[in-house]
C-alpha cells in the first residue's frame, strides 16, 4: 500500500498551513488511508480551551484520533511554543514528540507546523528538526503576496542544507487583499527553482466549502 507523509510547514504564520493540512488528511481519509494527524504543539488557545488546529486536522482525518495524540503541548499565549512555553512555565519534551509520531511509522500522516518552519519549540529544536528526525518530506505554505520571494527563498534554503526532501511549494493568498506581486510570485519562484515543485497557487476563497474543495485538487497532485 502507498503512504503519504508530509509535514506541512510555514513561511510564516498565518499563511494557510492549518488549511493545506485539513485538506490533505481530507484526501487520504477519502482514499481509506485513515491518515494520523499531528499538530504537536498548539499555542494561542486564549479564548478557548480547545487546539482548534488539532480540533480541525482530527476532524478531517475521519475523528479516530483522540486529541491528546493530536496534540501534546498547547499554550495560551499566542506566541512560539518555546517562548509560551516559558511563560507559561510548561516545557515540553521534543523526545516525547518524536514519539508520539513515530506511533504513524509506515503509515500515512500529515504534522503541522507551528508559526514558521524555524520557529523554536524549545531552546534547541526548530519545527524543521521535527522533519529531519522523521524523515519527514515538507509541504511548505508560501503566502502569495509582496515579500514571498525572500520567505520562501530563505526557507527553501534552509531545507536544501539541512538535506530535507520539499514534496511541494504551495504559495495561498490567505487575505483578501490583491496585491500585484500575485501575478508574478509563482513564475518567478518556479522559474527560479527549477528543482521544486510548485503547486498552482491558490487565490483567496472566502466560502470554506470551496475553499476545501480547490484545496484538494490541487494537493491531489501529491497522490
Ligand atoms: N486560499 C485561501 N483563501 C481564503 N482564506 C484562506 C486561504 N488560505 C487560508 N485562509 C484563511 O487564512 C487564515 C489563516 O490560515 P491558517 O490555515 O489558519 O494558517 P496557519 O495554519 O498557517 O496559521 C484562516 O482564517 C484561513 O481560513
Ligand atoms: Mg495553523
Amino acid at each position: 500500500m502507498t503512504v503519504h507523509r508530509f509535514l506541512v510547514a510555514g513561511t510564516d504564520t498565518g499563511v494557510g498551513k492549518t488549511e493545506v493540512a485539513c485538506a490533505l488528511a481530507a484526501l487520504l481519509a477519502e482514499r481509506q488511508e485513515r491518515p494520523w494527524v499531528f499538530k504537536p504543539y498548539e499555542s494561542g488557545m486564549e479564548q478557548s480551551n480547545v487546539p482548534a488546529d488539532a480540533q480541525a486536522l482530527r476532524q478531517a482525518a475521519g475523528n479516530w484520533q483522540s486529541l491528546d495524540t493530536v496534540c501534546l503541548y498547547r499554550y495560551r499565549a499566542p506566541l512560539s511554543p518555546a517562548v509560551a512555553a516559558k511563560l507559561e512555565r510548561r516545557p515540553a519534551s521534543f523526545r516525547r514528540v518524536l514519539r508520539t509520531l513515530h506511533q504513524a511509522e509506515g503509515a500515512s500522516m500529515v504534522v503541522e507546523g507551528a508559526g514558521g518552519l524555524l520557529s523554536p519549540l524549545d531552546g534547541q529544536h526548530t519545527i524543521a528538526d521535527i522533519a529531519q528526525a522523521l524523515r519527514l518530506p515538507v509541504l511548505l505554505v508560501a503566502r502569495n503576496a509582496l515579500g514571498t520571494l525572500n520567505h520562501t527563498a530563505l526557507c527553501l534554503e534552509a531545507l536544501r542544507h539541512r538535506r530535507i526532501k520539499v514534496a511541494a511549494v504551495l504559495l495561498s493568498q490567505s487575505a483578501a487583499q490583491a496585491d500585484i506581486s500575485q501575478k508574478t510570485n509563482h513564475r518567478w519562484l518556479s522559474q527560479t527553482f527549477t528543482n521544486v515543485t510548485f503547486l498552482p497557487p491558490m487565490p483567496f476563497i472566502d466560502a470554506h466549502q470551496k475553499r476545501l474543495t480547490a484545496l484538494k485538487r490541487v494537493l491531489s497532485r501529491l497522490m
